[in-house]
């Protein structure tokens, strides 16, 4: 049995009580063995935390690793456009290797920002390469293959056939799915309903059922998204995939940013998850979510990145400063989404949508072992006071900050040197082989 001891940590633990206090954490092999003031064990590794601070590991729900490598190609751009005329074509050119390098791209980037569960969109081909990644890295996803197989616009580069989709999907479920006693699990992933056939949908829904995985999609994230959905369905986005039968439990959508008062019910009422992105909802202009409002209905809200092309970052320290600052500015009341509110979208939040909250989210014994190391010792945190940990945390905080991510009992990085993906040839590849990826995307454009 392999141990790690965590000694004199602040402890953020989010458990019911948000109990937080200086303590030592015992990690035997993938779970918390034990947390109390002062732990006597013998382990394999001591983690001297002094003066440090450890959270449960910030979990982002909705982040596209395929596009790491796109950091930068697609700017200053409304959603449509943006698919169309760049990501989809540059998803389109992807090779096995360049997908591999931009998945590990990704996972580095979040790793080193104290991320250490995502839930992605994957791509609609070579996604058995980001599930090769994260299995290799240590992370934890639940995560499956972009499904397309319509466009309203008549074609587009990653448009594929629907059969074709749900066989590639199923055979990927078949060998991936709760891979390394569940680290990795399945996610039936249709692009969004303006990508998808009625036909895809309810096979998606029946597949989900059998299989109890769950389905993770775009919804509602831009009004002439929802705008075609409407002429294509006859029905507003939301009342759309319930009446197909997706609403509950199994589906996370992400951004949910267009709904009117009907659809916010539909969400609440059946336990619709949503990945909140504000980030990249402002970058690409589609609005600011609803999610106080959600929230006081009970909805099951959590936070992500989304992808490198349209945010530029997958850092949840500036997610959740966002979050908290965009409802202040839009409500014009400094009160909603305090701290806490936003710590707790990133942890319990998170798993919850996950479906996994009586394994993750918080630090307490018995749980799976994904803790965070953090240094608040830095100028932009001071001063280190024991009573504004959270406010730290989730206003001056940055990924620079985190020290040591461990996921699922095993040291990903430690003093920010990663330990199972090689951070210097992952950089020098990505510089590689970008210009040749772009050069094959012009050829895509449709
Ligand atoms: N909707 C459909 N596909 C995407 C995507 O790749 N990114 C974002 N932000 N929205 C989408
Ligand atoms: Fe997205």
């Amino acid at each position: 049995m392999s141990k790690i001891l965590v000694t004199n940590a602040t402890i953020v633990t989010m458990n019911k009580n948000r109990d937080i206090f200086k303590g030592d954490i015992l990690i035997e092999d993938n779970k918390i063995a034990r947390i109390a003031k002062n732990i006597e064990a013998k382990a394999d590794k001591v983690i001297d935390a002094r003066d440090k601070v450890v959270i449960p590991g910030l979990i982002q729900t909705h982040i596209h690793l395929t596009q790491t490598l796109f950091r930068g190609q697609a700017d200053d751009m409304e959603l449509l456009e943006w698919l169309r005329k760049k990501v989809w074509p540059l998803e389109a050119a992807h090779t096995a290797e360049s997908n591999r390098i931009s998945a590990e791209l990704g996972i580095a980037e979040l790793i080193k920002g104290g991320t250490t569960s995502i839930i992605d969109m994957g791509t609609v081909n070579h996604t058995e390469e980001i599930f090769k990644a994260v299995y290799k890295s240590g992370f934890r996803a639940i995560m499956g293959k972009c499904m397309m197989d319509y466009e309203s616009n008549g074609k587009n580069a990653l448009m594929e056939d629907t059969q074709k989709s749900i066989l590639e999907s199923v055979k990927l479920l078949k060998k991936w799915h709760m891979k390394d006693n569940g680290r990795i699990q399945y996610a039936f992933a249709p692009r969004f309903v303006i990508s998808c056939s009625e036909k895809l949908l309810l096979e998606t829904k029946r597949l989900s059922k059998e299989y109890d995985v769950m389905i993770h999609t775009h919804a509602s994230e831009n009004q002439s998204e929802i705008r075609i959905v409407q002429e294509d369905r006859g029905m507003r986005n939301i009342v759309y995939l319930d009446k197909l039968g997706l609403t509950g439990e199994n589906l996370i959508l992400a951004h949910c940013i267009w709904l009117d008062e009907e659809e916010m019910k539909i969400i609440a009422n059946t336990g619709t998850k949503v990945a909140h992105c504000p980030n990249s909802n402002l970058k690409l202009a589609s609005g600011i979510a609803k999610i106080p409002e959600l929230l006081a209905m009970n909805a099951n809200i959590s936070l992500a990145a989304d992808g490198a092309p349209c945010n530029n970052n997958l850092d949840m320290f500036s997610e959740m400063r966002t979050a908290a600052l965009i409802q202040k500015g839009r409500l014009l009341d400094p009160t909603v989404m305090p701290a806490e509110k936003v710590f707790e979208l990133a942890t319990i939040g998170g798993a919850k949508a996950m479906r996994m909250e009586d394994k993750l989210g918080s630090i307490e014994e018995g749980k799976l072992a994904d803790i965070v190391v953090i240094d608040l010792n830095s100028v932009h945190c001071i001063p280190t006071d024991e009573e504004n940990t959270i406010s730290k945390l989730v206003y001056s905080a940055r990924a620079t900050d985190v020290e040591t991510t461990i996921i699922n009992g095993k040291i990903v990085m430690e003093k920010r040197e990663l330990t199972t993906l090689n951070e210097s040839e992952i950089r020098n590849e990505a510089n590689r082989i970008i210009k040749k990826q772009v050069d094959k995307a012009m050829r895509y454009k449709l």
